[in-house]
């Protein structure tokens, strides 16, 4: 199988992390010890490349990560790996502890730096689609976003019960700098009134009108705006509600980093776990710079190319669901 004549894969996580990232690492350093490769661990995604914090993986240095959120190697946006002195360190250590394939577990700031150091230094790579955002070409879900929106629905289901105590319009902030499909899903799975997402133009008026003619025995009113949304975040959006509504008591929760976190689900394990494997064995068979992505059920490879691309389209269906819905 090992047609590539792999000996030592690197692993590394990298960007904002994602509930599921372990499960990955799991799943690549179990994977390349069961085809008798070695393994090695990079710590702090590529800037631990550059400065060599290296550490060789054992079984048990993936045993119990895979229900704990976050990363057990850490991770970072690095500077210094947009530049080209920065990936020369970076190769010269891969080098140094004959690493000869990598896998790269993050979004698509790190499979843009993937496709860069593999023009430059032709280190074959494999990526795994890690952030809470889904928004990457090439898989139905990222790992980590089935855990995200679960957190969202949880918290939102809270902030129902106590709105709904009150009377009150809550303005809900998720992240999603330039993806929405954290909101819509989760604004879907909460009934949530209106869903304001960076894909589509936010029309503050028609919003306006939506609230003021919606169902007048409704106690709650819930909003979920995309922390990227084109009209601003919550604390904007509750500006021009209390303006039109001064009568209306209304209220700003933005839920920030605890959408990163937590016990991963059981769909993004099982899906980080299939990933890894396929990582592994697909590097072995000698593929090269793909996002490696779950589409329809199956595993599909996607050129880095393509996968960097931010996802722009909104599945309407959805989009009708909200209109037909939330009324
Ligand atoms: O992981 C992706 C993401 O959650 C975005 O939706 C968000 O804007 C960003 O990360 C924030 O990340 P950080 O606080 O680490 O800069």
């Amino acid at each position: 199988m090992n047609k590539a004549n792999i000996k030592n894969i690197g692993v590394f996580t990298s960007g904002g992390d994602s509930p599921g990232m372990n499960a990955a690492i799991r799943a690549v350093v179990r994977t390349g010890l069961y085809y008798d490769l070695k393994v090695t661990g990079i710590y702090r995604g590529y800037d631990g490349m550059i400065s060599g914090d290296f550490h060789l993986m054992e079984r048990k240095s993936v045993a119990n990560i895979i229900q704990r959120g976050g990363t057990i190697l850490k991770t970072a946006r690095s500077e210094e790996f947009r530049t080209a002195e920065g990936r020369k360190k970076a190769y010269e250590q891969l080098k140094k502890h004959n690493v000869d394939a990598i896998v790269a577990i993050g979004g698509d700031g790190t499979f843009t730096g993937a496709n860069i150091f593999y023009d430059e230094y032709k280190v074959p790579v494999i990526g795994l689609p890690g952030t809470i955002d889904n928004d990457l070409i090439g898989t139905d879900f990222t790992i980590g976003y089935d855990t995200a929106i679960n957190t969202v629905i949880d918290a939102v289901d809270k902030i129902r019960d106590t709105a709904e105590s009150h009377d009150r319009l809550f303005i809900v902030e998720v992240m999603g700098r330039d993806s929405g499909l954290i909101a819509l899903r989760s604004g879907i799975g909460t009934g949530a009134e209106a869903i304001l997402i960076p894909e589509t133009k936010t029309d503050i008026k028609a919003l306006l009108c939506r609230l003021e003619t919606s169902r007048k025995d409704k106690s709650s009113k819930i909003i979920i705006v995309a922390e990227g949304d084109d009209a601003g975040g919550a604390f904007e959006i509750a500006k021009v509600v209390k303006e039109k509504f001064p009568g209306t008591d209304t209220r700003v929760s933005i839920l920030g980093h605890i959408q990163r976190g937590g016990p991963p689900s059981c769909m993004d394990r099982v899906l980080a776990s299939r990933l890894g494997v396929a990582a592994v064995e697909s590097l072995m068979e000698g593929r090269n710079r793909e996002m490696i992505g779950i589409v329809n059920g199956k595993i599909h490879f996607t050129p880095f190319g393509n996968a960097i691309k931010h996802n722009p389209e909104v599945n309407p269906e959805l989009l009708k669901i909200v209109e037909i819905l939330s009324l």
